[in-house]
């Protein structure tokens, strides 16, 4: 399975060296792109436009109130591996790097990391030190045999010279970066990973939603819920017209949402985890998911749960949600998020 690398590089500054640092480990690498079958893609942190971290809650939650934290997240989310290219500012990382670290957890973790360090006297070799402590309280893993580039003796008109000894120095480490995220795969636990579904989880589907609505039924006194009585036939009707997503553990499906917009909302629905496995944070991370899977141009998210089911409610309002007077079906009540 193809591998993806994200090369991102943390300088921001006008006239930064950044860019062409990166282009140069590009053109070098690109023999061993071709033969690892690898897909790079650069996250420049001057596009990307973080602002000093301004989300209210920790990370680790997943909950996300702003697009530019969920565009980030989906970026890096994406990547099985990481390459930082990074200068050094007064013998440590540029504040944009450590910004961009800390408004994400679990999207870096057991992912291995390649810095490429540029500097004068020290080569970068001081902030790369000080990002590979962030990195590894990340969860990721520093392979190692980074790059070091002295401006004065390795770059000329803000060019990298190259030089065979380099081109390999970059190639070889970049296969080293793959063949670690290849075997760290199963740390990655892409096992509970969240991933669209498909026609084959219908049956599943269809099992896991009668269990988790036999809960609201008894809560809220009333048969009449959809989940409860659709079909293997509806349940593949919906494939078509929302976005699910589904969890597996050992094979097993444990969890699921769907989303889909309807004119400025983004609707999310069939929120749902085995019982057997609540309490992990699963829902949450579902919840959060759907959110970051919003389109551009809606304006806020908005759900249905039980008027009786007050866990939910709670739940959804730890995740940002707050009760609306919007209509809801019969024995329900709307809660509603803004996204920006
Ligand atoms: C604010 C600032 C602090 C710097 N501190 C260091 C340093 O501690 N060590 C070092 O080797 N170079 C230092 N430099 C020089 C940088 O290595 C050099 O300017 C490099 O081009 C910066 O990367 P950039 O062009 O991608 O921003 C510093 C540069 C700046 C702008």
């Amino acid at each position: 399975m193809s591998m993806k690398i994200l090369l991102v590089i943390a300088s921001t500054r006008p006239g930064r060296v950044g860019p062409a640092v990166a282009d140069w480990f590009r053109r070098s690498t690109e023999p061993t792109v071709a033969e690892l079958d690898l897909t790079i893609e650069v996250a420049d942190l001057a596009e990307v436009g973080l602002p000093f971290l301004d989300e209210p809650e920790h990370p680790s939650t997943g909950i996300y109130q702003h697009e530019h934290t969920r565009a980030w997240s989906r970026q890096v989310e994406a990547a099985d591996a990481l390459v930082f290219v990074t200068s050094e500012y007064n013998f440590a990382m540029p504040a944009t790097l450590k910004n961009a670290f800390d408004y994400l957890s679990r999207e870096w973790a057991w992912k291995p990391c390649l810095f490429v360090g540029y500097g004068n006297t020290s080569a970068g070799s001081r902030g790369v030190q000080m990002a590979r402590g962030v990195a590894t309280s990340l969860r990721m893993l520093s392979i190692g045999g980074d790059v070091y580039l002295r401006l004065a003796d390795d770059l000329v008109d803000g060019e990298v010279i190259d030089t065979d000894r380099r081109t390999n120095h970059a190639q070889r480490a970049l296969e080293q970066l793959t063949r670690a995220a290849e075997v760290m795969r199963p740390l990655r636990g892409e096992d509970r990973q969240i991933v669209p579904a498909t026609p084959r989880d219908v049956a599943e589907l269809v099992v896991l939603q009668r269990a988790c609505w036999v809960d609201e039924a008894i809560v809220n006194q009333m048969l009449d819920l959809p989940a409860l009585h659709e079909s293997a036939t509806d349940v593949e009707a919906g494939l078509s017209d929302w976005s699910t997503w589904v969890i597996r553990s050992g094979g097993r499906l444990i969890g699921s949402v769907r989303a889909k917009r309807e004119g400025d909302d983004w609707l999310i629905g069939r929120l749902m985890v085995a019982p057997d496995q609540r309490h992990q944070g699963l829902g949450q991370r579902l919840l959060a998911h759907a959110e970051t899977r919003a389109p551009e141009g809606v304006t806020a998210a908005t759900l249905f749960t039980g008027a009786r089911s007050t866990a939910n409610q709670k739940m959804y309002q730890r995740a940002g949600y707050h009760l609306s007077t919007d209509e809801a079906p019969p024995g329900a009540v709307t809660l509603r998020k803004p996204l920006s």
